[in-house]
């Protein structure tokens, strides 16, 4: 057999395609959309600002901007439909799977964004204002809450935590939301990116990409990982009892959800934000109990293993000081990251090829095929 190249196992390192949307610098734990460092956009911004930027390539002037908003607002409703749909589904059902489910289920009813290869950024900005409409639609059902009300005055993110909460947030539980939408819009090639765009590859549309891109974020190696890290303060209870609970888990080689990095050698810089914003959150809810066991199991696991915190550690103790139940971390995590998983699928229309890398074959060759009467029986087999 030819000699063929090594194989870079998780694809580690291997440059796939040229993109212009985000740029990680993973040494120094810096990160840009466009140019912008997140640092900036984090403090300045809004997320509908960092969307149009990602989409349009720059930042909106005010009336692009109050565009924006307005086109965002009126793609939110349901099609009846899907809501119906949403309303059969068992109550106990996962949030990321419903979430999958009613993507998919949405491409049905909007036909014009769903031609193969469909650019148009009318899906991307639908998309967007959809998904908490699909998931606050869900979560008002399973607790008896009443119906989602318009709410055009709300920006994406606080009409998100309406959706969830039935409650009205104060600016700075809007502005928490805001900067957490924010830190997670993009983030270069990672799995459920990379899924979008192989799927994109194909000249397959948006609605099926981003169908793709929620199945792959559902994992915990990836977007899950919000929701187990507050699994993992539950079980550690108070910062005396993190020096053990993390000991016993690394020696059972267990992960520690919330840190490392394929890409940031140093500590993720949307974690150094979110550290913050969970101190400033606790302070303001004079409730500084995640904060502190954060902080202690922190300094167990880069004392333990070396590890920095990743986007993942803090989030969900800002979810939940705004009152998010931990199942809805993920999916949360979606509605932001809709926005880049959309840019990414308009640029690789842009200059698409299909994505197929190839395997190392391990496997024998050239057997001889026995007929069925010859083959001895295998157990376990289907
Ligand atoms: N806890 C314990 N050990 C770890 C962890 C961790 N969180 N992360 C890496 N390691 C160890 C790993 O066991 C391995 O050790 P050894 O060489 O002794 O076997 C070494 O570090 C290298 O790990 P790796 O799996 O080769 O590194 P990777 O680049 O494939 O992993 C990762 C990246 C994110 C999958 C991994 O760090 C991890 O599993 N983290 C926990 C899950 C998590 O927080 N995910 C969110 C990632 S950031 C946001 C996102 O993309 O959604």
């Amino acid at each position: 057999m030819a000699e063929q190249a090594p194989v870079q196992r998780g694809l580690e390192d291997v440059v796939a395609l040229e993109s212009r949307l985000c740029f990680i610098d993973g040494q120094r734990g810096r990160l840009f959309y466009e140019g912008y460092d997140i640092r900036d956009l984090a403090a300045e911004s809004t997320f509908e600002e960092v969307a149009y930027l990602l989409w349009y390539g720059r930042l909106p002037d005010g009336t692009q901007l109050t565009e924006l908003r307005q086109r965002l607002t009126s793609l939110r409703p349901l099609p009846p439909p899907v809501a119906d749909l949403l309303d059969r589904m068992p109550r106990q059902s996962a949030p990321m799977d419903v979430l999958r489910t009613a993507v998919s289920a949405l491409a049905l009813f909007e036909p014009a964004e769903t031609q193969p290869g469909a650019s148009s950024i009318g899906g991307a900005l639908r998309l967007t204002a959809v998904l908490p409409t699909i998931l606050g639609h869900f979560h008002r059902r399973r607790l008896g809450l009443p119906a989602l009300a318009d709410r055009p005055e709300l920006s994406q993110p606080a009409y998100t935590l309406y959706a969830i909460r039935d409650s009205e947030a104060t600016e700075l539980e809007s502005r928490a939301l805001d900067v957490a939408f924010i830190l997670h819009a993009d983030h270069e090639l990672n799995a459920s990116t990379f899924a979008a765009r192989v799927t994109a590859s194909t000249l397959s549309d948006l609605y099926s990409a981003v169908t793709s891109a929620v199945g792959t974020l559902k994992g915990p190696l990836h977007g899950g990982a919000n929701e187990r890290v507050m699994e993992l303060l539950e079980e550690i209870g108070t910062p005396d009892h993190a020096e053990e609970v993390i000991k016993s888990k690394l020696s059972n080689h267990e992960r520690i959800m919330g840190f490392g990095h394929r890409v940031y050698k140093v500590e993720d810089p949307r974690a150094t934000i979110l550290r913050d914003w969970s101190r400033r959150l606790g302070e303001a809810k004079q409730d500084l109990r995640y904060y502190h066991l954060l902080r202690k199991v922190e300094e167990v696991v880069h004392r333990e293993k070396g590890l920095y915190p990743n986007v993942d550690l803090y989030s969900g103790s800002i979810y939940s000081l705004l009152g998010i139940p931990k199942d809805l971390f993920t999916p949360l995590f979606a509605c932001s990251r809709v926005a880049g998983w959309t840019a990414h699928v308009l640029e690789e229309y842009q200059d698409l090829r299909l994505i197929r890398p190839t395997a190392r074959y391990i496997g024998p060759t050239d057997l001889v095929y026995p007929p069925l009467s010859e083959r001895a029986p295998v157990r376990n087999g289907p």
